[in-house]
């Protein structure tokens, strides 16, 4: 969906017997939006779509449902409370759903131990903490903390840890891209866009092809909520070549060029990808407004139309006191939100901000599972009241 990459082999034009070291191979084209969307077409030495066994698993052990429990209320989650451990796919936990998007935590101690596709969504996995490799049929990806991954949907991959994760994992029921707003008629991205094309990270082409990491023919596929798990006879990664738009990528958080204004600029700014539903938005260090008597914290606002969950990184939020690292904040439709006691005034005459946050707004309201439930903080909804902690850490 960025631009257009090509790694390994491909014929000369789509669609025409390509044979390699005298064998015929299978073209599979990877399509999105029916055929009328982006799509890659890859190159496999067998055939990618023999299947030996299906297993069904019944629900994914980390999806609870969901449901609005007592009076509408802001809601801050103690994410660290979580229980670590188990693999980055089958180990997540449902936090908050609506129909557009599902917001999931991780705290993996290992690696897949199959491949997995999520069929029920594009996932963009911000990296809180740890470090390791995305391997897929396409190629290998390098996070680190601050990352975002992005996986389109359906792609079989498997994460590797060289460290305990901790991520926050975002599930676009559609699909997930850069605003179109940031593309120019060519399809580049604008050079008023909050980041430039060199930013994406594609993934690597491995010598000899992604047939050289070994990959397990067995597939943990994620559809309408539940698992199936299936054996293909060819290895998925036998892969020769491939090109297209669609491709699992890299973005560090901190590429994304953040704007400032001589007052406050609404949070539109910090836009950085959309989904069916939603917006992802990148709170980063910057300069802040720089009006004499401009107050750089945000106003109170009332989003008649967005629920607003903000994942807390490193640094000071302008706004928030008692949030720490990877606490995850809601704030629904219907009340009024915006700072702490405190945090309005201080901010007048400051010149930056060290924040470090990503924001999700949804157009549909978000209802909570059990174990957002669970970790709950009790009284942030009356955190705002002057001298009082309301129950949140500080
Ligand atoms: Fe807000």
């Amino acid at each position: 969906m960025i631009h257009r990459v090509q790694k390994g082999s491909v014929p000369a034009k789509p669609h025409t017997a390509f044979y390699v070291e005298g064998r015929l191979a299978y073209e599979h084209c990877f399509t999105r939006r029916g055929f009328e969307g982006a799509y890659t077409i890859l190159y496999h030495r067998r055939e990618p779509h023999w299947v030996r066994t299906e297993e069904e698993l019944g629900a994914h052990p980390g999806a609870s449902p969901t449901a609005w429990d007592g009076p509408v209320r802001r809601r801050h989650f103690l994410t660290p409370q979580l229980p670590e451990g188990g693999e980055p796919f089958l180990g997540r936990k449902l936090l908050l759903a609506n129909k557009d998007v599902g917001v999931w935590i991780a705290r993996p101690t290992a690696d897949d131990t199959t491949l997995v596709a999520n069929g029920d969504g594009d996932e963009l996995i911000f990296v809180h903490s740890g470090r390791g490799r995305l391997e897929c049929p396409l190629g290998v990806l390098h996070f680190s903390p601050g990352d975002y991954v992005f996986v389109p949907r359906a792609l079989p991959y498997r994460l590797r840890l060289s460290e305990p994760g901790f991520f926050l994992i975002l599930e676009g029921r559609s699909f997930i891209d850069v605003p179109r707003q940031f593309r120019n008629p060519a399809g580049q991205l604008l050079m008023g866009a909050p980041y430039s094309h060199r930013d994406f990270q594609e993934p690597a082409w491995p010598d000899g092809g992604p047939a050289t990491l070994g990959a397990p023919r067995v597939v943990t596929l994620l559809r309408h909520g539940r698992l199936s798990r299936l054996e293909y006879v060819h290895d998925p990664f036998d892969v020769i070549g491939w090109d297209g738009q669609v491709w699992p990528f890299v973005f560090p958080i901190r590429c994304f060029q953040p704007k400032t204004g001589l007052v406050h600029l609404p949070p539109t700014i910090h836009t950085t990808f959309a989904g069916g539903g939603f917006v992802v938005c990148s709170f980063v260090p910057r300069v802040v407004d720089f009006h004499p008597q401009a107050i750089p914290c945000p106003y109170p606002h009332s989003s008649v139309d967005c629920d607003e969950v903000i994942f807390y990184a490193e640094g000071n939020f302008t706004s928030r006191r008692g949030v720490g690292p990877a606490s995850v904040t809601l704030h629904p439709i219907g009340l009024p939100h915006g700072p702490h006691p405190g945090r309005y005034e201080a901010s007048i005459g400051t010149t930056r901000t060290d924040e470090l946050a990503v924001m999700v707004d949804t157009f549909a309201p978000l209802l909570p599972s059990d174990h957002a439930r669970a970790v709950e903080a009790p009284g942030y909804n009356q955190s705002w009241l002057a001298g009082e902690n309301g129950g949140v850490m500080e």
